[in-house]
């Protein structure tokens, strides 16, 4: 049997930070009303001139430095991104040009905030049925393009930033299982619901949410998720050393994992110094613990998104 396996991780945050002050400063709202209700306390924000494939090349290059392996040894480039530089080439492309690589596969993949959940399953199935040896999966986002900065319910939500994982097919695994989902009926739910059309914007650039009912979904299918991926594998969910789910708010983290009966100790919480950065969330996270030295090798980790589409999935994931 071949099994992919991640054996490296990296990831990038635009040096420029915002706090919620800063918010307070030019909104009406304040620090105790966006700490309280999301746990946030500081997101990071590109730069006008840094694109989701700037965030992105400095992750991977962090990721294939850990891996200690180069771009030319990818057969697969798979980016997470809902904020892309264009309507096309890529972003995937776009990171192989900068990667100074060429013949690689290479694709992004959307499905928002579920997206490095998603990336990561279809680079597993790539390395599983012997189609690709190596892969790099990346998040990259740069949410604050897509934000309405005078709407106060949205804007003080999300940041920029971007992970990476390189995989490797090997005799163990590594993923164990993936389990996607989706259900399109709930678009409106959260959406940036315009595109490009004759030289102008169609529709609404700006991302919409009803937070509260996106609040409610995410919590009932993040514990759906984590229970069919868990018996999916054949394990337990005790046998789970960290949980790391989208990071979107403090208060759906908690209650995942007071559902699932795990301790606050086994759960990943970085939303607070990085705000939602949708696809990125997952792999920023990962990245965060692994250079702290708080995820090993051996630790059993469940990777969860659930996001616009609506789309949700997790990876049960053997470091
Ligand atoms: O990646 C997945 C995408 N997103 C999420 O997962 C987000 C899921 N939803 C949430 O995290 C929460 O629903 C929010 C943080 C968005 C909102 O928290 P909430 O506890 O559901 O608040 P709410 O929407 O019920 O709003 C409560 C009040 C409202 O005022 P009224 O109508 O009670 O007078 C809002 O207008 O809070 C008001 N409000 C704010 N006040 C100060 C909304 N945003 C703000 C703000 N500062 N930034």
């Amino acid at each position: 049997m071949i099994y992919s396996r991640i054996v490296g991780t990296g990831s990038y945050l635009p040096p420029r930070v915002m706090t919620n002050a800063d918010f307070a400063a030019r909104l009406d709202t304040t620090d105790a009303w966006i700490r309280e209700r999301t746990g946030i306390v500081q997101r990071h924000i590109a730069e006008k001139s840094q694109t989701s494939s700037d965030l992105a090349f400095e992750a991977s290059r962090h990721a294939l430095a850990a891996a200690g392996v180069g771009a030319e040894d990818m057969d697969l480039i798979v980016v997470a991104t809902s904020t892309p530089d264009y309507v096309f080439p890529s972003t995937a492309c776009l990171l192989q040009s900068k990667l100074g690589v060429k013949g690689s596969a290479a694709f992004d993949v959307q499905a928002v905030c579920s997206g490095f959940v998603y990336g990561l399953a279809t680079a597993d199935n790539f390395i599983r049925a012997g189609a690709a040896k190596k892969a790099l999966v990346v998040g990259a986002e740069v949410f604050s393009r897509i934000l309405d900065w005078n709407d106060r319910g949205t804007c003080v939500l999300f940041g920029d930033g971007a992970g990476a994982v390189v995989l490797a097919a090997g005799s163990k695994p590594g993923v164990h299982a993936s389990i996607l989902r989706a259900d399109g009926s709930h678009s409106g739910m959260l959406s940036v619901p315009g595109n490009v059309c004759g030289g102008a914007v169609a529709g609404s650039p700006f991302l919409q949410m009803n937070g509260q009912a996106v609040f409610k979904f995410a919590v009932r299918v993040l514990e759906e998720s984590a229970r069919e991926t868990v018996a999916a594998a054949d394990m337990q969910l005790s046998d789970i050393d960290w949980l790391i789910p989208h990071q979107a708010n403090v208060r759906i983290l908690d209650a995942t994992a007071r559902k699932l009966g795990l301790p606050s100790e086994k759960l990943v919480v970085t939303v607070d110094h990085h705000g939602n950065t949708s696809a990125a969330s997952v792999p920023l996270a990962l990245d965060e613990y692994v250079r702290a030295g708080k995820i090993r090798a051996g630790h059993r980790l469940l990777l969860q998104g659930v996001g616009g589409g609506f789309t949700w999935g997790s990876n049960l994931v053997t470091l």
